[in-house]
């Protein structure tokens, strides 16, 4: 039977970790949508068409290198204001949630649009200042040279475009719990997710 757990939030609200940590915990199969976004992006920066990047999409795509870069994420923001690249996107992800055994999708429109009936929705958010910290850690652990302003701005310009585009805007459905995770550390945030998702499970 399936039993699917949506997960939306701006970026590095930590829904990706908190995804896992459910998928983990329960045995479900998780799906970063991100990384669909991400992987038209990189297409389009390597000269592709948006459309024809999210028309021709392979799961192997998903595991290219460079997809966590700050560019690939601009251009993944940008691409994700078409409507029809969305529309192209709808079936794998929809179709993923449906598999048997459930499964965590996480991304901004999981809970309003691919998966409005889901058994659980989370929406997943901290203020702009912790998330741009928390992103600049990561980058300069992985040997980004941003500076704090920059990713601030990065997170600030993405927020705002996924906020206001006409397609699937990010905004937590109304059936949606939200876990402002600002003062909470990653323990925390991970266990008031289980909690969620545990009696979702037992009603
Ligand atoms: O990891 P982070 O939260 O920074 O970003 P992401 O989840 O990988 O998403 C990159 C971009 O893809 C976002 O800024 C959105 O514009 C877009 N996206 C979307 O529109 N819908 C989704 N379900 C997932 C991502
Ligand atoms: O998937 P999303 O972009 O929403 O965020 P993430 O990749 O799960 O988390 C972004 C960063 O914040 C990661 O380095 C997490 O370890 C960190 N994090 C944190 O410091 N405190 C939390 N409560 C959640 C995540």
């Amino acid at each position: 039977m399936s039993f699917t757990v949506a997960i939306d939030g701006p970026a590095a609200a930590g829904k990706g970790t908190i995804s896992r940590a459910v998928a983990d915990h329960f045995g479900f199969a998780h799906l970063d949508t991100g990384l669909l976004y991400r992987a038209v992006g990189k297409r389009v920066l390597d000269g592709e068409a948006a459309l024809d990047a999210a028309r021709g999409l392979v799961a192997e795509d998903l595991e290219a290198e460079g997809l966590r870069s700050p560019e690939v994420a601009q251009a993944a923001s940008r691409v994700a204001v078409d409507a029809d690249v969305r529309e192209a996107l709808v079936d794998f992800q929809r179709a993923f949630a449906m598999r048997s055994g459930g499964a965590v999708l996480d991304g901004r429109d999981i809970g309003t649009v691919i998966c409005p009936d889901a058994a659980v929705k989370l929406f997943v958010t901290a203020s702009p200042e912790v998330r741009a910290e928390r992103r600049y850690r990561e980058q300069v652990g992985n040997g980004h040279a941003a500076s704090y302003a920059e990713v601030l701005a990065d997170v600030r310009a993405r927020d705002e475009r996924d906020e206001s585009r006409a397609a699937a805007p990010l905004k937590p459905a109304p059936d949606a719990v939200t876990l402002d995770t600002s003062h909470l550390s990653i323990d925390e945030a991970v266990a008031a997710a289980l909690a969620v998702v545990t009696k979702a499970r037992g009603a």
